[in-house]
C-alpha cells in the first residue's frame, strides 16, 4: 500500500490506474470499514481508501478534537484488506484556504441528524465531493449505519451527474447487536453493557411495523421512552420512508427506523430497514 499525503502525489501515483473503487473514512477503522474495503476490493481493480477527520462536518461543541486518531493501527488493517493507495491529507493540504465554496443541500439537511447537528451534512457533502475530484473513483462505498449520509450523497451524485456509483454496505454489529462505531470506544463498561438496547428497541419497532401496526407516532414515542427510562437521552426515534427519509403515511413503503440517543457522553446512532417484498431504496446497486 502506498500512502499519499498530497493530491499531487496521489494523482501521479494513480495516473494509469483504472476501475478505481474508493472508501472514504475518518480513520479509527473497525470491522465495518474493513467489510467496505472487502466489498470494494471485489468491485475495483484499484482500491483507494482515505483517512481524514473532516473539521467541516463537526459542530463547535462536537468531538472533533477528541475524535479517535489511530493512524498506525489503521494502516495495518488497510494493508491486510489489500488497499492499494491510502490518501491521508493534512487539514492544510485539503483546505489550503478557507473552504468558502460549499455544497448547499436541500431541507433534508435540517432533519433527523441535521436537526441536532446543524451544518453537518453540508460539511460531509463538501469533503466527499472534493475527495471524489481528487481520487476520481468509478465506485464509492459508504456504510448504511450513516443512513441519512448515504442518502444525501446518493442524491448529490445523481443531481450533480457525478460519474460515481454509490454503493451502501450493511451495518456490522457486535455479537450483542451494537452497531460498530468509532464512538463506541468512549462508552464506559456499564454503558457498553447497556448500549445494545438501542438495537433491541429498533428491532421492536421494526417487528411491530412488520406485524401491521400503523400508529407510527406512538411507536416512535414508546421506543424513545424505553430508552430514556434506561438512562438514555434520546434525540429521535423516527420511522421514515427509505426513498427520501420523509414522514410516511400508514401505507407508504419501504420504511426505515432511525434513532439517535446519548448514553453518557457518547451519542450513538443506528437504523433498521423494515422488510418488504422489494429491495430497500438504499440497497446495494
Ligand atoms: O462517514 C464518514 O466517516 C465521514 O462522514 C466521511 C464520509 C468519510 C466524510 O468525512
Amino acid at each position: 500500500m502506498q500512502v499519499c499525503t498530497s493530491s499531487t502525489e496521489l494523482r501521479a501515483a494513480m495516473k494509469h490506474r483504472r476501475a478505481v473503487a474508493f472508501v472514504p473514512t475518518m480513520g479509527n477503522l473497525h470491522a465495518g470499514h474493513v467489510s467496505l474495503m472487502t466489498q470494494a476490493r471485489l468491485r475495483g481493480e484499484t482500491l483507494v481508501a482515505s483517512i481524514f477527520v473532516n473539521p467541516l462536518q463537526f459542530g463547535q461543541n462536537e468531538d472533533f478534537n477528541s475524535y479517535p486518531r489511530t493512524f498506525d493501527a489503521d494502516c495495518e488493517k488497510l494493508r491486510v484488506a489489500q488497499v492499494d493507495f491510502l490518501f491521508a491529507p493534512t487539514e492544510r493540504e485539503l483546505y489550503p484556504e478557507p473552504q468558502t465554496y460549499r455544497i448547499d443541500l436541500p431541507e433534508i439537511q435540517n432533519q433527523l441528524e441535521g436537526r441536532f447537528r446543524p451544518g453537518h451534512f453540508g460539511g460531509v457533502a463538501t469533503v466527499v465531493l472534493k475527495l471524489f475530484n481528487i481520487v476520481q473513483p468509478q465506485i464509492a462505498l459508504f456504510g448504511k449505519k450513516d443512513y441519512q449520509q448515504l442518502m444525501v450523497l446518493r442524491n448529490m451524485v445523481r443531481q450533480l451527474a457525478l460519474p460515481v456509483e454509490i454503493v451502501g454496505g450493511e451495518t456490522v454489529r457486535d455479537g450483542d447487536g451494537l452497531a460498530l462505531s468509532s464512538r463506541n470506544g468512549f462508552l464506559t463498561p456499564p454503558e457498553r453493557a447497556e448500549a445494545p438496547r438501542l438495537h433491541r428497541v429498533l428491532l421492536g419497532v421494526r417487528d411491530a411495523i412488520e406485524r401491521g401496526e400503523t400508529g407510527f407516532p406512538a411507536l416512535e414515542r414508546d421506543a424513545a421512552s424505553e430508552l430514556d427510562a434506561n438512562g438514555w437521552q434520546t434525540d429521535y426515534v423516527a420511522i421514515r420512508r427509505q426513498t427520501d427519509l420523509q414522514t410516511p403515511s400508514p401505507t407508504d413503503r419501504p420504511l426505515v427506523v432511525l434513532a439517535a440517543s446519548r448514553l453518557g457522553i457518547p451519542r450513538l446512532i443506528d437504523n433498521l430497514e423494515v422488510s418488504t417484498e422489494g429491495r430497500g431504496a438504499l440497497a446495494d446497486s
